[in-house]
């Protein structure tokens, strides 16, 4: 098996072969991603809501976010496996981010890093950089920041922030990042931005002219069917399925119908 390294992205990007992205928590998971072919599993700090269930990504652990991460590494041979910092684990100082990447790096054998966030920690991606870990920038809706925005809406629609945005991208360019997440931000920007970069863009919400694509797995599965944004395809609607299943086997215990005796020893 030939492994996906950040230089097969970006000879991806080069040949405008799109790079598939899914997030993964659990090695069960990573493992049926990986057999099927993804190109990058990312333990997303999502983890916060659709594992933990909290409302926000800002309540994980740097610790939790290990252990996600050394799960889904035991599941993965050949995808490249991005691990997000959690909030407070980076935006303190560029030490502090850099020991926070050393922990993850580690103690779960992830091949790289996601930040959210472009000038304000532009210092900690160089530092971190330097150490020959690869990062991955964010930018756009950044949920760690969703108390600053007040609102899950589409960012950089006006033109102050569209700057700032391209400004970040090209600092986090020059810092040595191997790629960039825009999330919800309009196609058209998130077209320019990727044309004005060497390295590639992964886009949420961002259009179809990023150099690829990534989605949390629960959203794509449909296991929390009430979460239908306009961005998201659906790919099963497990929530359903699995409930009937559920459903079915409850009936099944309660009529005795399970188990036969074909099933018992
Ligand atoms: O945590 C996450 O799932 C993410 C992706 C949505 C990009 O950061
Ligand atoms: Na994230």
């Amino acid at each position: 098996i030939k492994k996906i390294t950040t230089n097969t992205l970006q000879k991806m990007k080069a040949n405008g072969e799109k790079i598939s992205m899914l997030t993964a928590y659990d090695f069960s998971f990573a493992r049926l991603f990986d057999e099927a072919g993804l190109d990058v599993i990312l333990v997303g700090d999502s983890a916060s809501n659709v594992m933990a269930g909290h409302e926000t990504t800002l309540p994980i652990t740097l610790d939790q976010m290990i252990y996600h991460a050394s799960s889904v590494i035991r599941g993965t041979n050949r995808a490249l496996v991005i691990v997000d910092l959690p909030f407070g684990s980076y935006q303190s100082n560029s030490e502090v981010a850099l020991a926070s990447a050393i922990r993850i790096m580690k103690e779960t054998g992830a091949h790289g890093l996601k930040l959210e966030g472009g000038e304000e920690i532009i210092d900690s991606v160089k530092k971190i950089v330097s150490a020959g870990i690869p990062v991955m920038g964010h930018l756009g809706l950044t949920p760690q920041s969703i108390y600053k925005f007040g609102t899950y809406n589409v960012r950089a629609k006006e033109e102050a922030e569209a700057n700032k945005l391209k400004k970040d991208v090209q600092l986090l360019q020059e810092a040595g990042c191997f790629g960039v997440v825009l999330e919800k931000i309009p196609a058209q920007l998130a077209k320019e931005v990727t044309e004005s970069l060497t390295i590639p863009t992964i886009g949420i919400g961002a259009g179809g002219y990023c150099d690829g694509q990534v989605l949390v797995m629960h959203d794509m599965l449909g296991i929390n069917s009430e979460f239908k944004p306009r961005f998201l395809r659906q790919y099963l609607t497990l929530a359903t399925d699995i409930k009937n299943a559920v459903q079915h086997y409850i009936n099944d215990v309660k009529s005795q119908d399970f188990p036969n005796e074909k099933e018992s020893y």
